[in-house]
């Protein structure tokens, strides 16, 4: 038979060697002609297969909501930061990057992680706040710097919506929205969050959509996928920031004396 000399890396997402670049075995033409959008792309790319038009949807809805949340977050402080130093685009934008993690935009994987868990152990949503509290582990997905119960983050808002009106099952949402009552009545910041929403809301895509097995689901989740989402999103927001300090030609950032507190 044939021998083939092994190979030092194996690739499954993508082909670039015919006459066109396929993503998971769709060649560009087709994308293009078919008009697929940014949201099929993702489909193929991440999860190597084309998803029904409301998860592409729902996806897209996601890196929207998501691109920006003005100057003052820790991800879009750092890379004007970076930027007023004079450093490069790239720079600008992985320093904005960094900051993402469990406090800021990267709780989406865990916050799917325990809302499934939860969930599928049948918790109330009492029994799962205290038990993390136990643990001494905040909930992620729940809680905001300026968000609170009299006022709610209208980009949850209209994730919700959408779903409401397209998904096959919401289940792991509604679970998610008891579990805000529960911790709201503990104390008025602890809201539903944009990444607890997404987190969520993607269960409910991944197990409603009937494209995924549930092993692929434990997966996804287990690799954890959906930060990605918010990684993604956000970089179109940075990217902007970069651009706007270099625009208003602003020099180097120093923070000012007054806003420290020097103490021994
Ligand atoms: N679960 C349980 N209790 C909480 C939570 C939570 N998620 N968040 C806050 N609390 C409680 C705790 O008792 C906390 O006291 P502690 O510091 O002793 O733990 C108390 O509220 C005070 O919290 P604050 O310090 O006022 O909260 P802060 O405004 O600093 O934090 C944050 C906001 C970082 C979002 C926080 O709520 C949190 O860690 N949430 C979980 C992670 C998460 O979902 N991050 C994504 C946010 S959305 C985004 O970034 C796009
Ligand atoms: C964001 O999207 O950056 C935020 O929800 C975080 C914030 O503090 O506004």
């Amino acid at each position: 038979g044939k021998v083939r000399a092994p190979t030092h890396i194996i690739s499954t997402i993508s082909d670039d060697r015919g006459e066109e670049p396929c993503y998971a075995g769709v060649p560009m033409s087709s994308i293009i002609e078919q008009g697929y959008g940014v949201g099929d792309v993702i489909s193929l790319l991440w999860f190597k297969r084309s998803l029904p038009r409301y998860c592409t949807q729902f996806i897209e809805i996601c890196i929207m909501l998501c691109a920006d949340h003005g100057p003052c977050v820790s991800g879009a402080h750092n890379t004007i930061v970076t930027a007023r130093a004079g450093k490069d685009l790239v720079s600008s934008l992985v320093s904005g990057l960094l900051t993402i993690g469990p406090r800021f935009g990267g709780a989406i994987d865990d916050a799917a992680r325990y809302f499934k868990d939860a969930y599928d152990r049948n918790l109330t949503p009492y029994e799962f706040v205290e038990a993390m509290k136990k643990k001494g582990i905040r909930v992620p997905g729940i809680g905001h710097r300026i968000k609170r119960g009299d006022n709610r983050d209208k980009r949850v808002e209209l994730l919700q919506k959408f779903a409401r009106t397209h998904f096959p099952s919401v289940k792991y949402m509604e679970y998610a929205v008891q579990v805000e009552t529960y911790t709201l009545s503990k104390s008025n910041n602890l809201v539903l969050n944009v990444d607890g929403a997404i987190g969520s809301l993607f269960l409910d895509l991944l197990s409603g959509s009937g494209m995924f097995t549930k092993q692929e689901i434990d997966e996804i989740i287990e690799i954890g996928y959906l930060n990605g989402l918010f990684v993604l999103a956000r970089s179109i927001g940075l990217i902007g920031h970069t651009f706007d300090q270099k625009r208003l030609k602003q020099p180097l950032y120093r923070h000012p004396w007054e806003d420290v507190l020097y103490t021994k």
